[in-house]
């Protein structure tokens, strides 16, 4: 079993192209000891040709934070698969709850982008998490399987090798409150069980599945110690370079 390690920093709507540049460049400068994890990062639209430019040289990556489902057309606003593609960004963090609560991305909708994806073999970053209350009334597993299931097991089986799970709960997000790491290696667990009940344990085995919510220096090495944590994506903590690189670091 030799899962892929993953530090993928979600930069959500933060840094202009300054500031964006200037967080690579303090990141490629603090890239002393080569990291046992691939590193990622997703900055906004508008600076993911400059980020893939100036991370080209390095082992690097850039992940875009959507796209939308359709190849082209009539959708003003909206960014496809191809357009990505073109400036070099093959991997997308789809389902992140941020877009599902705030901009109505439903498990259909998810399931329309992550096949767009998979037609264009693009990675996806698939995100999964529960709400406070859906934990407090002892639901969260069977929301987590049902957002499994219908947005992202309709893929055919070659393309999990495109697939990575991020284990985001919203209660944990942006709130300085992480899951403990006996709750996410109980759920990374859940999922993992969940994808072999669906596809086998040998492609159950191979996908890395993230933990998200509030992970910092602090925390990430006693979540990263467990069996079934394949790694973090991380939000506020990617935001300044020492935080982030001593994040991958605890890998
Ligand atoms: P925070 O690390 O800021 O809690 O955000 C997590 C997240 O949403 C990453 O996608």
């Amino acid at each position: 079993m030799m899962r892929k390690k993953i530090v993928a920093g979600n930069w959500k709507m933060n840094n202009d192209l300054a500031q964006t540049e200037t967080l690579l460049s303090e990141i490629k400068t603090q890239w002393n000891k080569e990291p046992q994890a691939r590193v990622i990062v997703a900055p906004a639209f508008t600076n993911l040709y400059s980020a893939f430019k100036a991370l080209r040289e390095t082992p690097i990556e850039v992940a875009a934070q959507n796209m939308h489902q359709s190849d082209s057309g009539a959708f003003t606003g909206e960014i496809s698969a191809a357009m990505l593609k073109s400036i070099g960004v093959n991997t997308v963090i789809l389902g992140h709850s941020e877009r599902r609560s705030h901009f109505g991305e439903t498990d259909a909708v998810l399931a329309e982008k992550v096949e767009t994806a998979m037609k264009n073999e693009m990675e996806v970053i698939f995100c999964v998490g529960e709400e406070l209350e859906d934990r407090q009334q002892g639901n969260e597993f069977d929301v987590i399987k049902a957002q499994l299931e219908k947005g992202l097991f309709n893929i055919k089986k070659e393309s999990w090798g495109n697939v990575i799970i991020a284990y985001e709960p919203v209660w944990a997000i942006g709130t300085g409150e992480t899951a403990s790491p006996e709750q996410a290696q109980d759920m990374h667990a859940f999922i993992r069980k969940t994808v072999a009940g669906s596809f086998g344990e040998e492609i159950a085995d191979s996908v890395s599945i993230l933990y998200g919510g509030s992970v910092k220096p602090g925390n990430a090495k006693e979540i990263f110690a467990k069996e079934d944590v394949d790694g973090g994506l991380i939000g506020g903590a990617s935001l300044k370079a020492e935080d982030f690189m001593a994040i991958v670091q605890a890998i």
